[in-house]
């Protein structure tokens, strides 16, 4: 594929070293929510190169390793000297202190994990307007022994002596402790102490300064050419439209391919909102009964899976060549895919970069990577928060923003095994109940995913004076942060009660509703 993304122009503010930590992308998460433009980058970055862009000020990152470990990912010592101040957080700091001439060891039975409150020591910019004793979250094996000169001890707790550090002269800083998790009651002081009180960041980084620099950078790397864009109905791609269609206007064509596997009236809603009442031009493909033909008489998930995302690849090809020419193809690419597939990981054991937790282990509903299409890209830096506020801006409605995650393949895997019409309206009806009664409940955004899940066997049951013979449907409602991992919701029994009633009276051939209470792992939260 030829790739000719839009240049990231907006240098970063402040960069992220990352030395593997787990938080790396949290550091930036915070910084950008003190509205200041953060990126992750490799330890491994020159110095050539932290001179061209040239940031406000350097963190860096925790990490997996001890210093003293014989593959310790280091960077290079002359960022100490640049003159931009630095902040160490955690192993970061660590190495800061090892590479200027102090001393760190194993903190053997004083290894802190969890909670420690934090006592300050001496007046610092950094822990300005920190409570003595406030929390800060530890984790930690090794422990500073002695500072490089001209550093100076300004907190500690009861197992940490060098809890925060400081050389006010050289603006280097470093804290035993994670700011950027939210357990740490002042974390977020210390972030914007360092940015703003420190580095002298400007607050810029807004929804307001994103589009009035996008918007123009997307005109000029379009011209006059056309743009496509795969519209699902997701939060991405809804607000790519968004922002492409204020930008570039009737030059961009949506396509959406109705497989047939949306939620009750979602191809309706889309329409209408996106055709109608934006007037951004969808062309709708019905393709419902080709992904069902496909599917008849498979009941494996993963030749599922597989059937389904060739088949969207074939009508994609077809109905671009259809609708087109077009040199542009639009995609909602954002920044953790960004910085995965930059794999600035390390692994510990051999100080090899890695890549990184692979989130996306599911591609079903991508496309291919020879499309012989340009690409425009303009969320990729963006988080999926900041897509959501960016989304909001530009005037999508809750509905979509604030839409729960929804598989590529949609209903087709929450029916097990062999796919029916008569199926496909049952649980569209059943799921139509779940997402009414959560909604109605005020619980929906506190809520990950609530699904319906539909059961391919048949079960006993009795309504008046009959025998009933009909399939179950599984409620799974689950919380999460990303999806990797996820506990099941605890749904109020009246709630529950509810949604079971109505299920099996308005829903026709379901007699049983069943409540899914496992975590994952060990089980995933889709049911195939
Ligand atoms: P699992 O079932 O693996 O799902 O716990 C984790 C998250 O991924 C979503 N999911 C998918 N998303 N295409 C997608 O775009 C897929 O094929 C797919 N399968 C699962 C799932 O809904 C959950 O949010």
């Amino acid at each position: 594929m030829i790739r000719n993304s839009s240049k990231i122009e907006r240098e970063p503010s402040i960069i992220i070293l990352d030395f593997g930590s787990q938080y790396s992308e949290l550091i930036a998460r915070r910084i950008r929510e003190a509205n200041v433009f953060s990126m992750v980058v490799s330890h491994l970055i020159s110095i050539e190169e932290i001179k061209r862009i040239n940031p406000e000020g350097i963190i860096l990152s925790g990490g997996p390793n001890s210093v003293y470990d014989k593959h310790a990912p280091k960077c290079d010592q002359n960022i100490f000297n640049l003159g931009i101040p630095v902040l160490g957080i955690c192993y970061g700091m660590q190495l800061m202190v090892k590479q200027l001439g102090g001393v760190v060891t194993k903190a053997n039975n004083k290894s802190e994990y969890g909670r420690a409150p934090l006592i300050i020591d001496e007046d610092n910019v950094l822990t300005n307007n920190i409570k003595n004793n406030s929390i800060m979250w530890m984790s930690h094996g090794d422990a500073i022994n002695l500072l490089p000169n001209n550093f100076l001890q300004i907190a500690h707790t009861e197992n940490t002596s060098h809890a925060a550090i400081s050389n006010s002269t050289k603006r280097l800083f470093g804290v035993q402790f994670h700011p950027e998790v939210i357990h740490s009651e002042y974390g977020m002081t210390i972030i914007k102490n360092f940015v703003y009180e420190i580095c002298k960041c400007k607050s810029d980084w807004t929804t307001k300064t994103f589009l009035d620099e996008t918007i123009p950078r997307i005109r000029e790397q379009v011209g006059n050419k056309k743009v496509l864009l795969a519209l699902s109905g997701g939060v991405d791609s809804s607000t790519l439209a968004f922002l492409l269609h204020k930008a570039i206007g009737d030059q961009l064509t949506c396509m959406f391919i109705d497989q047939g596997f949306m939620r009750k009236g979602e191809p309706e809603f889309l329409m209408k909102f996106f055709d109608e009442k934006f007037h951004i031009r969808v062309e709708y493909i019905n393709s419902r009964e080709s992904f069902l033909s496909k599917l008849n008489g498979i009941n494996d998930p993963e030749q599922k899976r597989k059937i389904i995302g060739n088949e969207f690849i074939r009508v994609f090809e077809e109905e671009s060549k259809r609708l087109g020419p077009f040199d542009y193809l639009a995609q909602g690419t954002l920044y953790p895919d960004v910085i995965e597939s930059a794999g600035t990981n390390i692994d510990p054991k051999t100080g090899e970069r890695i890549a990184v937790k692979i989130k996306s282990h599911h591609n079903v509903g991508g496309l291919p990577k020879d499309l012989q299409f340009k690409l425009v890209e303009p969320l990729r830096t963006l988080f999926k928060d900041e897509v959501r506020s960016l989304g909001k801006a530009l005037g999508l409605p809750d509905e979509i923003i604030k839409r729960h995650p929804f598989p590529g393949p949609g209903l087709a895997i929450r029916i097990l095994g062999e796919i029916s019409n008569e199926k496909l309206n049952c649980l569209r009806d059943a799921d139509w109940i779940v997402r009414d009664e959560i909604k109605k409940a005020g619980i929906y955004n506190d809520i990950w995913q609530a699904f319906a899940v539909l059961l391919p066997v048949k079960t006993v049951g009795v309504m008046g004076d009959k025998r009933t013979y009909a399939w179950p449907i599984v409620l799974r409602c689950v919380s999460s942060e990303d999806g990797m991992t996820a506990d099941w919701s605890k749904v109020p029994y009246e709630i529950l009660e509810k949604i079971s009633n109505r299920i099996v009276n308005e829903v026709e051939n379901v007699n049983r509703v069943v409540f899914d209470i496992t975590s994952k792992p060990p089980g995933t939260i889709e049911w195939e």
